[in-house]
């Protein structure tokens, strides 16, 4: 069976206004309804200033409560694709999107839902709440902060969700502006006695290492990271000025051009394809995004870092080029 392409057009049919520096762009995918589960996200592909650039954007809808497919964006400071979608993007306009991506999902479980949310990570966390209140049992308790009162999203579909939800649902929230940077304690306290419930963590990585750190255990933890990641434990890449390894040979499909390059130890196909002279699309350059997924149609890689593909895609072949190091001599990656 064909493969989907990994990019669709879809309409803007509506832009909400959410704070003065956050907006939902409602999507309507041209291909058809998308099927995504609760907290995944899709990579847009925008042009700015004629740079083709990838940002990644969770949903705030679920397929359990919402007919539309609800993406929110807040304002990075600086930042090229955050303030060109927010300047730019208007009912009617058309964006590229990949099929939702992420393993930021809920499982089968009736343990108690905890979320901890910094700034926009309470984007895939609402998702995550409305899915977990209209499909299941489970409580659902949020830990949720912001820099103070007016940068707070979603203030009003939490208190329509705690009217519908009062004995399942607890909002918790922790303003900067008032009560400083949230603290070890005030995490442990917030946690009480559902230590063992499900922890979903989104926010800035000084929040989420803070969280990480102040969870006692022995609940699972599952993080999303909008941005940068702890390094990883392994030796860096190969530097450009490692010999490459005898006989093997990376060959990338990219666009419908074929490019060859002799491997080189501990370079990740990314690294090869870019040395093969091509422009492989990449974003976050650390196994969160998923901008840069590929198949491989021969040979074998391990991830350094999966933060993106379900156990289906890895299966069927899929790799993250900038996570992916080669196992066998010979390898064939196709980003098409
Ligand atoms: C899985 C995932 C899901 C996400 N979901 C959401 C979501 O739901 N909502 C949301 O709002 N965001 C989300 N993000 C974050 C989003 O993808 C972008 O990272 C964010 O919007 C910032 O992108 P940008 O292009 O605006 O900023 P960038 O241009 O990437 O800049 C980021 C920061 O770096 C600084 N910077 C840029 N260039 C330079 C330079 N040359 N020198 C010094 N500093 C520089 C900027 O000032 C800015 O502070 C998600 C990210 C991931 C990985
Ligand atoms: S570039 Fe983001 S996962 Fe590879």
């Amino acid at each position: 069976m064909a493969r989907p392409p990994l990019f669709q057009r879809a309409t803007v049919t509506r832009v909400v206004p959410e704070t003065p520096d956050a907006r939902t762009f409602v999507l309507e995918p041209h291909d058809g309804p998308l099927r995504y589960r609760a907290g995944q996200f899709c990579t847009f592909r925008v042009t700015v200033n004629g740079d083709e650039l990838f940002r990644s954007y969770s949903m705030s809808s679920a397929p359990e409560t919402d007919g539309e497919l609800m993406t929110t964006v807040k304002r990075v400071p600086g930042g090229a694709v955050s303030n060109w979608l927010l300047d730019n993007l208007g009912a009617g306009d058309e964006v590229e999107i990949t099929r939702p991506i992420g393993r930021f999902c809920l499982r089968d479980t009736d343990l108690p839902l905890l979320g901890y949310s910094g700034g926009s990570g309470i984007t895939p966390i609402l998702s995550l709440t409305k899915a977990a209140l209209a499909a299941t049992g489970r409580r659902v308790r949020l830990l949720c902060a912001d820099r103070d009162a007016d940068s707070a999203i979603f203030a009003a579909a939490f208190d329509d969700l705690l009217r519908r939800y009062p004995d399942r649902l607890e909002v918790r929230r922790h303003l900067d502006s008032v009560g400083g940077l949230i603290t070890t304690a005030a995490v442990r306290a917030f946690v009480g006695d559902d230590a063992a419930g499900d922890h979903y963590l989104c926010g800035p990585e000084a929040f989420m290492a803070l969280v990480e750190s102040a969870l006692p255990g022995p609940g699972q933890v599952f993080s999303e990271r909008f941005g940068d990641v702890p390094p990883l434990p392994e030796e860096p890449s190969a530097p450009a000025s490692t010999p490459a390894t005898s006989g093997g040979t990376v060959t990338v499909i990219l666009k419908g051009r074929k490019k060859s390059v002799p491997r080189r130890d501990g370079e990740t196909v990314l690294e090869s394809a870019r040395r093969a002279g091509l422009s492989p699309p990449f974003s976050c350059e650390q196994g969160n995004c998923a901008t840069c997924m590929a198949l491989v149609t021969s040979g074998r890689a391990t991830l350094r870092r999966n933060e993106a593909l379900t156990e289906e895609e890895l299966e069927d072949g899929y790799i993250l080029t900038c996570q992916a190091v080669p196992d066998t001599p010979d390898i064939t990656v196709d980003y098409e």
